[in-house]
């Protein structure tokens, strides 16, 4: 990473804007986008788009490349070949997406490396995801009892090897199982997302529907379900899974790292 460095030169700066509206905008990325010759934007939050139109008006809506049925990945190529463009043009870009740009946001990655492989000075500036608002909101510290994260439908496609002592993540509960976008809330595959959780968890551990706060005083969503229960909810975007049950330590390695004395 050394040779990025020095980044305040960027002509492309991708930025996160938080989820909360206004609020979660860090002051560096509040910068970026006042000082963009052109401003791209994909967020979700209604009223984002004309906020930042009021910071920078001359900005571009990159969610107008979503179009029903069309395959999520040429949507995302075709929002970084618009960053391209416009730095071919001269132009000093900022690009801003919801929660934080790197954050289950293709596009954003692939514009910075895109940017770089192209010979432009590139940097992203970190946001606020909804993984972030997860922590704070459930009062839960991934440190703890270790992490998990993947996006629910790779989840269930992979069947990775999960740890089912540590906490888990899935995202993107709106488009399980699709490729294309889906303009509202996709449940018909949450009954095999329930199936395959409850080979690990059991039917009965209680997992939570999770929606974080979009406003400034408005509360979050926390709703807690039995797995058995999941085909059944209206529609979510995130699941948090807690742990199940207490970790079990090795005691040869406690022994090698001498956290236990010989015979405890
Ligand atoms: C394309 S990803 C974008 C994530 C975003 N970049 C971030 O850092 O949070 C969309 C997914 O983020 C999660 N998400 C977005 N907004 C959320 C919210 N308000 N509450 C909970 N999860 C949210 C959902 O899992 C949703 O399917």
């Amino acid at each position: 990473m050394a040779e990025h460095q020095f980044e305040d030169d960027a002509v492309l700066t991708v930025v996160g804007t938080g989820i909360k509206l206004v609020s979660h905008l860090t002051t560096e990325a509040r910068e970026a986008i006042e000082k963009a010759d052109v401003l791209l934007h994909a967020t979700q939050t209604p009223g984002m788009p004309q906020w930042l139109r009021s910071l920078n008006s001359a900005e571009f809506d990159l969610t107008s490349f979503y179009a029903p049925g069309r395959d999520r990945w040429v949507t995302y190529r075709m929002m970084a070949d618009r960053a391209l463009e416009e730095l071919g043009r001269g132009q000093r870009v900022c690009a801003a997406f919801y929660g934080h740009p790197a954050v289950y946001v293709t596009p954003g990655v692939e514009m910075v490396r895109r940017a770089r492989e192209n010979g432009y000075t590139a940097r992203m500036l970190p946001g606020v995801s909804a993984e972030d608002c997860l922590f704070a909101d459930l009062g839960v510290d991934p440190g703890v009892a270790g992490w998990q994260s993947y996006d629910a439908t790779p989840f269930l496609v992979y069947r990775p090897r999960f740890d089912t002592s540590a906490g888990l993540v899935l995202w993107q509960l709106d488009a399980l199982g699709h490729r294309d976008y889906q303009p509202r809330h996709e449940r018909s595959n949450y009954e095999v997302l329930a199936r395959v959780l409850a080979e690990h968890y059991g039917p009965d551990h209680e997992v939570v529907a999770y929606l974080a706060a979009q406003y400034p005083s408005v509360a979050p969503i926390a709703q807690p379900l039995p797995i058995s229960a999941l085909p059944l909810h209206p529609g979510m975007s995130t699941l948090y899974v807690p742990p199940l049950g207490p970790r079990v330590a090795d005691r040869e390695m406690l022994a090698e790292l001498g956290l236990v004395g010989p015979g405890e």
